[in-house]
C-alpha cells in the first residue's frame, strides 16, 4: 500500500484545494492530510484564519477525500510523521517548491501544480474588507499601519483632513483630544480603536460607549500587550492555580525617551507619565485581580503640576485578599518586571515585560520551575488589529480588553486629574 500525506491550513476550503487533495489521494492507496493547529499557524504568522481547527478539519473530512486527518502543531512534525506512519510519498502544491526537497531522506518529494486564482488569503480579503485610518502622529501610528499589512482584509487610507471612505480609525493622538476625537469618529459613522487611555473621566467615557451602541459601532480601547500570546498565557497559568492564590501584582513600566525631565523639554504636547504608562501598568492589576479594588493611593512626584506632569508615580491598590503596586515613570529608570505573588509559587516576567516573549513559574524548589517562550510578532499590534477587524465584522466584541476594565483604568486616571494624590 502507498501511503501519501500532505499538510495545509485549508482555511475556507476551495476548490485549488479540493483539486490538491484529489490529485494527492491520485499518487497512492491511503491519503493523510495534516492541518495545521490554530497555535502553529500563529507561529508561522497566519494569524487571521477565519475558521478554527475543528472547522478546518471537519471541512476536510466532509470532501471525502482524506482517509485519516492529523493536526500538525509543530516544526519538524513532518519528519515525526512520516517516520512513525510509514509514509511513502510527501506532497504540497508547487508554491512549496524546492521547501521540502529535506524531506527526500525520509520518502518520495512530490510538488503538485497550484490550481490558479484563487487561495485562503485570497478569500479572506475578500470577506473582509476594512479601510483604517489614523489620527495622531508619530511612531505609534507609523507602527499601526505597518502592522495592517500583516492582516488580510485590512487597509489603510490617510485621512488628514476628512474620515469620508474609511470605514474605522486609529486614534493616537494626545490624549487630552482622545474624547473629541472619538466623540467626532462615532458622530460619523466609523468604528474607533484608540490607545489607552481612551477617555480622561468615567462620565466621557460612559457616553462614548452609549455613542458607540448606539451607532452600532465598536470602540476599542487599544493595549497591545493584552494581545501577546505570553501575556494572555501568563494570566491563564496565574488564574489557574498554579502559583496558589494571587496575594500581590507587582508592575513597573517606565521609559526616558522623550527628554520629560530635561529642563527646557515642552511638556505641554507630551504624554506624562500616567497616561503614557498607567493603562498598560493597571492591565495585569485588573485582570488578574479584578475591578472592585477597596482602596487605591496615587503618590506622584511631579515636574509640571500645571499641566498634571509626572516625572514618577506609584498607585498602591488595596483588594479584599490581595494587594498591587504599580510604578510609572517618563522622568526616572527603573526594572520594567512584572511579579505576580502567589500562596505557593511566583510568576517572573522579565524587563520589558509589556512586550515579552517569555516568563517563568518559579517555586521554593527551583528544580520545580518552568520556563515559558511564546513567539511575539509585532508587539502584539496585528493580533490588535485582528481582534479588532473580527469585532467590526461580527459585530460582536471579539477584544481582550473589556469595558469594566477599560472603565477601571479611566477611573483611576480621572482621580489623578482631580488631584487625589499625595506629592512627593
Ligand atoms: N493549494 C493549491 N492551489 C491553491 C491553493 C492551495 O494547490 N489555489 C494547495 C497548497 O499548495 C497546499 C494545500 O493546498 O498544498 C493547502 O494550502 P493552504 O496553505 O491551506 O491554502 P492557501 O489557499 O494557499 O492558503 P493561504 O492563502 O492562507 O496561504
Amino acid at each position: 500500500m502507498v501511503k501519501v500525506i500532505t499538510y495545509g491550513t485549508y482555511d475556507m476550503l476551495h476548490y485549488g484545494h479540493i483539486r490538491l487533495l484529489e490529485r494527492a489521494r491520485a499518487l497512492g492507496d491511503y491519503l493523510i492530510v495534516g492541518i495545521t493547529s490554530d497555535d502553529y499557524d500563529k507561529t508561522r504568522g497566519k494569524i487571521n484564519l477565519q475558521q478554527s481547527l475543528m472547522e478546518r478539519i471537519e471541512a476536510v473530512r466532509a470532501t471525502g477525500i482524506a482517509d485519516e486527518i492529523i493536526v500538525e502543531e509543530y516544526e519538524g512534525q513532518k519528519i515525526d510523521d512520516i517516520r512513525r506512519l510509514s509514509i511513502d510519498i510527501f506532497t504540497v502544491g508547487s508554491d512549496w517548491e524546492g521547501y521540502f526537497d529535506y524531506l527526500n531522506e525520509y520518502c518520495k518529494v512530490i510538488y503538485l501544480p497550484r490550481t490558479q486564482g484563487i487561495s485562503s488569503s485570497e478569500l479572506r480579503a475578500e470577506k473582509r474588507k476594512l479601510t483604517i485610518g489614523t489620527i495622531g502622529e508619530g511612531n505609534l501610528c507609523k507602527k499601526f499601519v505597518r502592522e495592517m499589512e500583516f492582516v488580510n482584509g485590512v487597509e489603510y487610507k490617510e485621512c488628514a483632513n476628512s474620515l469620508d471612505g474609511v470605514d474605522a480609525v486609529y486614534i493616537a493622538s494626545h490624549p487630552e483630544h482622545h474624547y473629541a476625537d472619538i466623540k467626532c469618529a462615532l458622530e460619523s459613522g466609523k468604528h474607533v480603536i484608540c490607545e489607552s487611555p481612551v477617555a480622561l473621566s468615567v462620565t466621557q467615557y460612559k457616553e462614548l460607549i452609549e455613542l458607540a451602541d448606539t451607532n452600532h459601532l465598536i470602540l476599542a480601547d487599544a493595549i497591545k500587550t493584552a494581545y501577546s500570546t505570553a501575556y494572555s498565557r501568563l494570566l491563564v497559568i496565574a488564574k489557574s492555580g498554579s502559583i496558589g492564590d494571587i496575594v500581590s501584582v507587582d508592575v513597573v513600566c517606565t521609559s526616558l525617551v522623550d527628554g520629560a525631565g530635561e529642563p527646557d523639554t515642552d511638556l505641554s504636547k507630551k504624554q506624562n507619565s500616567i497616561c503614557a504608562w498607567g493603562p498598560v501598568a493597571m492591565l495585569p492589576v485588573f485582570q488578574l485581580l479584578g475591578i472592585d479594588y477597596r482602596d487605591v493611593q496615587i503618590i506622584s512626584k511631579q515636574i509640571n503640576k500645571t499641566l498634571y506632569y509626572d516625572a514618577f508615580t506609584k498607585i498602591d491598590f488595596q483588594f479584599d485578599k490581595a494587594v498591587a503596586s504599580v510604578k510609572i515613570a517618563k522622568a526616572a529608570k527603573s526594572e520594567g518586571e512584572l511579579i505576580i505573588t502567589g500562596t505557593k509559587g511566583y510568576i517572573y516576567v522579565p524587563a520589558p515585560w509589556w512586550k515579552t516573549d517569555y516568563f517563568e513559574v518559579r517555586y521554593e524548589d527551583s528544580a520545580d520551575n518552568k520556563r515559558h517562550f511564546y513567539q511575539l510578532d509585532g508587539e502584539g499590534i496585528r493580533y490588535e488589529i485582528v481582534a479588532f477587524a473580527k469585532s467590526v465584522e461580527s459585530g460582536q466584541n471579539s477584544l481582550y480588553i473589556n469595558r469594566e476594565t477599560t472603565q477601571a483604568i479611566t477611573g483611576v486616571i480621572e482621580k489623578y486629574y482631580r488631584g487625589e494624590f499625595v506629592e512627593i
